[in-house]
């Protein structure tokens, strides 16, 4: 079992990266104040897989956002890491494949993925420095 130890200290708020894990495509996102509150703000029993940002993130860290890359329909690796301005319809990920849309909190908001982006185990080993699997 191989981890991946990622700096975040380069990584922005608004910013997302793409780097990888076990050979997938890895997300890591510096979600701004306003991108927080959007996800913050939905109705968790609305959704297709309900889970607040919290459950998502690590307490105290609720900015930071891991998920694979990897769109849970057909595998595709959604667009909004790494290509600016490409977020989708609910400012998250957007999968070119067949149009399925990931909130602020990669979580799946529209089109054929049945559930949200996954999030894999990792652990903050420092402020700036996580460790993921
Ligand atoms: Fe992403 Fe089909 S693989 S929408």
């Amino acid at each position: 079992q191989s981890t991946t130890e990622i700096d975040l200290s380069k990584i922005v708020p608004g910013q997302a990266i793409k780097t990888s894990f076990r050979k997938q495509p890895l997300f890591v996102r510096n979600l701004t104040p306003k991108e927080i509150a959007e996800a913050d703000a939905v109705d968790v029993k609305t959704l297709r897989d309900p889970q607040t940002l919290a459950q998502r993130t690590k307490e105290g860290h609720k900015n930071w956002l891991i998920t694979l890359g990897v769109c849970t329909h057909l595998g595709c690796v959604p667009l909004g890491a790494g290509e600016g301005e490409i977020k989708g319809p609910f400012g998250g990920y957007f999968c070119p494949c067949h149009g399925s849309a990931y909130d602020t909190a990669a979580r799946i908001r529209k089109g054929p993925a049945p559930t949200n982006l996954h999030v894999p185990d990792y652990t903050f080993s420092s402020d700036t420095t996580v460790v993921v699997g």
